[in-house]
């Protein structure tokens, strides 16, 4: 490299001056390479990690640092841009995939954008992050999880664990190095569209589910080819806002924030996550993301966290009013506040202009920016970045296994949670001839639910997997007949299942003020199963509880499956009885949502309390 002769150039020819030519060289934004080395400091991995990161600095000019701390949607730049802009990292939003959504394509994507950004001066790798919160869940045909409130019902923290780790395969095996997982969100209102990405309604559950980061990142982060950097979201209070209003208002005091909604991050960041995302919400009229006091004094200096503060998506364009646009006064408030790397769609060139204006202004310290930089290549350093840029294409096979797969079916037995039983279930392979019905019986996409393929996710074969219906069949050694309104059944059959309850969503496409109910085709096809006088057992596939007060003493049984994702043969285990039910409440389940919100403690009474689950053997 240019700089490392010039240095050791320099010092042969003028010994007496080298101090001097040390001094020229740093302010030229260079600095000497290592003694007697054929490298600069930074890309010598046997050096300590802030002495790599020290001399970078070192070397990088403000354009340098500022291009680190943008994060940019891969449709708004190409590799090009974002190596002639010295952007830091780019993300594919849900739904973002290259043109053919296969393994290697994404693999394919990850090392041109990487192979682009090492062709720089510096040549710092970037970091890549996707939205992996069951699964690399955009990948068509990778394993997809039961989203968190499941995997809350089953609290299994080693199990979520396990799911971690085997999501962390098949992320690096794609290139991608960052998840924006785990929600350690405290859902304290089900009408919030983002329940079904929380693991339950106190801070108990997610503290324990913390696990999963350790699942992503290893024991240390970068110790081993499949880490991958976690993100604890969204910081704070995102679901506790008034009437479960996504990216609404917290009105709590500091008290009760802190004992209900701060606490799982305190456990994140003792588990080390490498980054926080901030939440879109307020905490008391006033946006996390201009907040100061809970972003730099809270997270960082009380509780420690010395990773990547993350905006979330386009969250700046909040601050002022106007979400169309993006000003110097938002880019002033976020950084100031404590935000390290800033999330966009686009608008990355006017971002880098108003941030450097600010800076030259000195309305952003340079503390500031350096804090930032040193945090993002703090953590491009762990993850060993600069030795093993590419993707992992020897965990290509990993990438929707049988080993997975089979995970990821216990996780949805474990998740099944009984609410009513007669005694119909469980069901006999050998004896029971089934009617299944319902609108959720066969749908790979209604099962998956929000952040599958697509950011809202969608009814369908969207993806490779089982449904319920085909768990059913696959489980039962007798008769299974199937129509979705049912159709056809009688009398003649021991027993009906009718698979009902949501359809995909995600975010505040999921708020839903005026509560939860089934659907009239479901109702209906309910109806006429109980019509033919067999015994019926209500599953509901939903990101939430469902209002069923006015209806369930009508049926034999009540399954809640949650959002199982493509795993759906777990749901039959439980069915016929291959798995007891173990699944207990994450969130208090209402009578009715004008009872919401509804929590465990609040003095309410719910038709089904937090924490209930039946099992066969009661
Ligand atoms: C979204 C979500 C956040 C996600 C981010 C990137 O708006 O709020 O959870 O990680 O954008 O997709």
């Amino acid at each position: 490299m240019t700089y490392r002769a010039t240095g050791s150039r320099l010092r042969r020819l003028f010994p007496s001056v080298a101090g001097l030519a040390v001094v020229t060289l740093l302010t030229a934004g260079l600095a000497p390479a290592s003694a007697g080395t054929s490298r600069a400091d930074y890309q010598d991995p046997s050096l300590p990690v802030q002495q790599r990161v020290d001399d970078l600095m070192s070397r990088m000019s403000l354009r340098d640092k500022i291009g680190q701390m943008v994060q940019i949607e891969r449709d708004a730049a190409g590799p090009a841009e974002v190596a002639d802009n010295r952007i830091g990292s780019v993300l594919s939003g849900g739904g973002s995939t290259p043109e053919s959504n296969t393994p290697e394509a994404w693999a394919d994507m990850y090392d041109r954008y990487q192979r682009a950004a090492l062709d720089t001066r510096l040549g710092i790798p970037l970091l890549y992050g996707v939205d992996a919160v069951h699964g690399h869940n955009n990948l068509r045909g990778a394993t997809v999880f039961p989203h968190n409130i499941g995997l809350g019902a089953a609290d299994d923290p080693k199990l979520v664990q396990r799911i971690g780790a085997a999501t962390a395969e098949e992320v690096a095996a794609t290139g991608i190095d960052w998840t924006f997982s785990p929600c350690v969100c405290v859902a304290r209102d089900d009408r919030w569209g983002r329940t079904y990405e929380a693991f339950g309604e106190t801070p108990e559950l997610p503290k324990k589910m913390t696990r999963e980061i350790t699942g992503y990142q290893g024991k240390q982060l970068g110790g081993d080819p499949t880490s991958i950097m976690a993100t604890a979201k969204h910081y704070v209070g995102d679901g506790g806002t008034t009437g479960g209003q996504d990216q609404g208002n917290t009105q709590l005091s500091e008290r009760e924030l802190r004992k209900i909604h701060l606490k799982p991050f305190r456990k994140a960041v003792k588990r080390d996550v490498a980054s926080v995302m901030v939440s879109y919400s307020s905490w008391n009229g006033a946006k996390m993301h201009a907040q100061k006091y809970l972003v730099q004094d809270v997270l960082k200096r009380e509780l420690g966290f010395d990773g990547i503060v993350i905006s979330d998506y386009d969250a700046l364009h909040q601050l002022d009013g106007d979400d169309s646009t993006l000003t110097a006064s938002e880019v002033r408030r976020s950084v100031n506040a404590g935000l390290d790397m800033i999330m966009l769609s686009s608008d990355h060139a006017k971002f880098l202009r108003l941030l450097r204006q600010e800076v030259e202004a000195g309305n952003i310290p340079m503390r500031r920016i350096d804090d930032a930089t040193s945090r993002i290549l703090t953590k491009k350093f762990e993850m060993g970045l600069f030795e093993h840029p590419f993707a992992q294409r020897d965990l290509l096979s990993t990438v929707g296994s049988d080993e997975h797969r089979a995970l990821a079916r216990q996780a949805v037995r474990e998740s099944q949670t009984l609410l009513e039983n007669d005694g119909v279930l469980p069901l006999s392979p050998e004896k029971d001839e089934v009617f299944v019905a319902g609108s959720n019986a066969d749908d790979i996409g209604n099962q998956s639910g929000g952040w599958t393929i697509s950011w809202q996710g969608s009814s369908g074969d969207i993806t490779e997997g089982t449904t319920i219906l085909e768990g059913i069949r696959q489980v039962s050694n007798s008769k299974v007949t199937y129509d979705e309104r049912g159709d056809g059944v009688d009398g003649s059959y021991d027993a009906a299942v009718a698979v009902v309850g949501e359809k995909p969503y995600a975010e505040y496409e999921g708020d839903r003020p005026n509560g939860v109910r089934i659907s009239e085709q479901d109702l209906n096809t309910i109806a006429k199963l109980r019509s033919a006088g067999i015994p019926v057992a209500v599953v509901t596939v939903s990101g939430r509880p469902v209002d069923v007060s006015e209806h369930v003493d009508d049926w034999n049984a009540l399954l809640a499956s949650w959002l199982p994702g493509t795993q759906g043969g777990g749901v039959a285990d439980v069915l016929f009885g291959k798995h007891n039910p173990t699944g207990k409440l994450p969130v208090s389940w209402m009578r009715s949502y004008d009872q919401q919100p509804i929590n465990k403690g609040d003095g309410k009474d719910p038709l089904y309390p937090y924490g209930y689950g039946l099992s066969y053997r009661n």
